[in-house]
């Protein structure tokens, strides 16, 4: 018996890194999932984004687990493809009882400021509320409660140490998803859902050039101070967060809302 059987699970940028392990994670529990995934290059993006065929491994994964899984593809700052992914995944495997909103971008390709800006607030602020407010709905309608969490970062609490736009749009966008993420806490209470963020230091993913912290101080020496963590790790392992998300959408959390849990190595505390 697993922790969240018969629950069935929305969690976007799910083709790979992070949302792939979430997948399989919450499948391990017995969950469904509608994996959503945008599985293209964006301009302003300086590493390569997931590909069709990475959201098929998910796919592959999470059947391996004998779960069910609907794939689409879909960019989350377009709500009404949003909306149509989790309405077919819905009506496919059942009422939504968890949203995981991971899917986010780094800054680093070389593009005029105002793109990067722009590029990196759609993504990370718009498209975390445009996942939540897609779901919420039905949510509520359903009354089964719930449980949403909102992927953030160490950024949601520490300033930038650079003036890249793309960095300070990154920072801004992060701290924004706290404030989503108390804000509707607060207003979905009333219905048993309970919202949450885990805020992750480096993890070892594409985004972060696979965990090679050198590799990223090399390009940027300014971020050096904000990579180091407390504990004797460079970079944690997807399914360290994975882990977390886990325990924050099961009834083991069933009083936990409101809250940042830092899956930092101690990140935060070290500043
Ligand atoms: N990797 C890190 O060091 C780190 C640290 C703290 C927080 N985070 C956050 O964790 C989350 C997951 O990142 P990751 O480390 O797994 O990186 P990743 O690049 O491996 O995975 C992110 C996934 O999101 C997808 N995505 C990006 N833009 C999208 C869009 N517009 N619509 C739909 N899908 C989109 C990508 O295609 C990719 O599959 C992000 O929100 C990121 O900001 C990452």
């Amino acid at each position: 018996m697993g922790k969240l059987d018969g629950q069935v699970a929305f969690i976007t940028g799910a083709a790979r890194g992070q949302g792939r392990s979430h997948a399989v994670r919450l499948a391990e529990e017995g969950a469904d999932i509608i994996a959503v995934d945008i599985c293209k290059q964006m301009k302003t993006v300086g590493y390569k984004m997931s590909r069709p065929e990475d959201l098929e491994e998910t796919v592959r994964l999470v059947e391996a687990l004998d779960r069910r899984i609907v794939a689409v593809e879909a960019d989350v700052r377009d709500g009404d493809a949003l909306q149509q992914a989790f309405d077919d995944g819905s009506a496919q495997l059942g009422a939504v009882t968890i949203v995981v909103a991971n899917a986010g971008v780094g800054p680093g390709a070389v593009a005029p400021p105002a793109e990067q800006w722009q590029e990196v607030v759609d993504v990370n602020l718009t498209g975390v509320w445009n996942t939540g407010r897609v779901a919420i709905p039905s949510m509520i309608e359903n009354g089964r409660g719930g449980a949403i969490v909102l992927t953030s970062s160490t950024g949601a609490v520490i300033g930038s140490p650079t003036n890249y736009p793309g960095m300070l749009a990154y920072t801004a966008a992060k701290h924004g998803v706290l404030g989503l993420m108390r804000s509707w806490a607060n207003f979905l209470g009333p219905h048993n859902i309970r919202v949450n963020s885990v805020a992750p230091t480096t993890v070892r993913t594409p985004m972060a050039n696979n965990g090679d912290v050198s590799l990223i101080v090399k390009h940027a020496p300014e971020l050096a101070n904000s990579l180091a963590n407390a504990l004797p790790v460079e970079a944690v392992e997807p399914r360290d967060i994975s882990n977390a998300i886990a325990w924050l959408v099961s009834d083991d959390a069933r009083y936990v809302t409101g809250s940042l849990i830092p899956v930092d190595a101690g990140n935060i505390n070290w500043r």
